[in-house]
């Protein structure tokens, strides 16, 4: 069933909403379906009245960042469920929807920062800028921990502030003139930050695609690995695994087959393994591990999700010296520089964590908050399997992908929200493909995770 939401625009003005944040937004056309196709829900847009009475600067708006749609998925979920506390004040809302982690920091990786942080107020152990590519104990480490035996050098990995910040800075290096792939459903903000970049044309509607982006379905019916038969060239390859948000991870031999088609094509492939550290068989965990990747692939991680960084922010990008663009000019050298333009390394307190993280103490700790999500992530398989439906994921990422078919993602989003007071992320959100799923995360207490499922019993059963 549709929900409709009423909101008024004072209602709006206390959204968390930083999409919505900076200007007075009024509700208009409240049956307006915004993105859901066939769910009422308000549309927020700046009035006329507004533009009457502001001064105006001279300058033109960024065409490419009005190309862009709505809102971002994240913020438009939360727009939603402040909406539902709105109507249902003493509703006990449980989020397993927008995927930030839940579980504290253990003590040895925060122990480690706070010793750094205070070291900071003596004069021995004050410390400015770093270098921008991040210190060079954490460098080795990263590299000894995720890449031994993989021939990948210290001064390949560039520390940063974490993985979105590095999507977005590889798209200054390529700059608009490329063109790009990514899975369908995938992640937002490949995709976004392509737009803001000018590398696509509009948004059609009538697909739900931009233009000059190549989707590259990824459903049951492939086993969640594009056909890339049909998927034609372009300079980069997105590609994600474990992928957020189907949670399916790629096979030894299907990365093979992706580093030779890059190979073929000319492509690089910017390899996302923000949850390597949840898989638990024998997929690889990098794409270096892939003989030849290094000519084709740059690869980016993070500790969020395995050490609750979301929030401390600390993460990686390895660019190989082999890899070169088709001048041979290295892609290495021209990240560096725009590393060293637009940012100013990661804070020396997280770097610090990082360090702790991956001591044996701090990897041990690691595997146990991991571990903690993937017994979540079983309970919310073993609910769903129980009642019946078609559950994908969960095995190696903490996200489980649950099929509605036939129904709008949105409309089951709403329904699940109205009904449970559970928040959930529609599937649609992530790409066409993802229309008729929706994705439930595990990051969340036990507790949450629990009584949520009790609740999709109820609604289900
Ligand atoms: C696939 C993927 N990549 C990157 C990120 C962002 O990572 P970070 O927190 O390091 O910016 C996320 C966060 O949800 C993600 O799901």
């Amino acid at each position: 069933m549709a929900a409709t939401y009423n909101l008024s625009s004072a209602a709006l003005s206390s959204s968390s909403s930083a999409f919505f944040s900076h200007s007075t937004f009024s509700v208009k056309n409240p049956t307006v379906s915004l993105p859901g196709k066939r769910v009422g829900v308000c549309m927020c847009v700046a009035t006329s009245q507004d533009s009457k009475t502001a001064h105006k600067t001279a300058v033109s708006r960024n065409e490419n960042m009005a190309k862009l749609q709505a809102g971002y998925l994240f913020p438009e979920i939360a727009r939603r469920r402040n909406a539902h506390l709105l109507k249902f004040p003493d509703a006990k809302v449980i989020s397993l929807g927008i995927g930030d982690t839940t579980e504290p920091i253990p003590d040895v990786i925060t122990s480690a920062m706070a010793q750094r942080s205070h070291a900071l107020s003596t004069l021995e152990g004050y410390s400015g800028y770093g270098a921008e590519q991040g210190e060079k104990p954490l460098r080795s480490l990263i590299g000894k921990t995720f890449y031994s035996d993989l021939d990948i050098e210290e001064d390949d990995i560039f520390v940063s502030d974490g993985a979105k910040c590095d999507i977005t800075r590889l798209q200054l290096v390529f700059g608009s003139n490329v063109s790009m792939a990514v899975q369908d459903p995938s992640y937002p903000a490949y995709v976004d930050s392509s737009v803001i970049l000018g590398q696509t044309g509009q948004y059609q509607k009538d697909v739900e695609k931009y233009g000059n982006i190549e989707y590259m379905r990824c459903t049951p019916e492939n086993g969640f690995f594009p056909d890339l038969s049909k998927v034609p060239r372009t300079d980069i390859i997105f590609f994600c695994s474990p992928n957020n948000p189907t949670g399916s991870s790629a096979s030894r031999e299907q990365l093979t087959q992706l580093v030779q088609f890059a190979k073929k094509n000319g492509s690089i492939i910017v390899y996302d393994s923000a949850y390597a550290m949840y898989i638990s068989d024998d997929n690889p965990r990098s794409i270096f591990e892939i003989p030849g990747a290094k000519e084709v692939a740059i690869e980016t991680s993070s500790f969020s999700k395995y050490a609750g960084f979301t929030g401390v922010r600390l993460g990686w990008t390895v660019v190989p010296k082999e890899l070169l663009f088709s001048d041979g000019f290295p892609v290495a050298k021209d990240f560096n520089r725009i590393v060293c333009t637009c940012f100013n390394g990661a804070s020396n307190i997280s770097q610090a964590g990082g360090l702790a993280c991956l001591s044996p103490e701090g990897l041990e700790a690691m595997h146990g908050v991991i571990g903690f999500y993937k017994e979540n992530t079983s309970i919310i398989m073993d609910t769903f399997n129980s009642l019946g439906f078609n559950v994908y994921g969960g095995k190696n990422a903490p996200y489980v992908w649950v099929h509605f078919p036939g129904r709008s993602s949105w409309d089951v989003f709403a329904e699940i929200l109205e009904k449970t007071h559970v928040v959930t992320t529609p599937g649609s959100g992530f790409g066409p493909a993802g229309e008729g799923f929706i994705r439930v995360s595990a990051f969340g207490h036990r507790e949450n995770v629990l009584e949520a499922c009790r609740r999709f019993k109820q609604l289900y059963k």
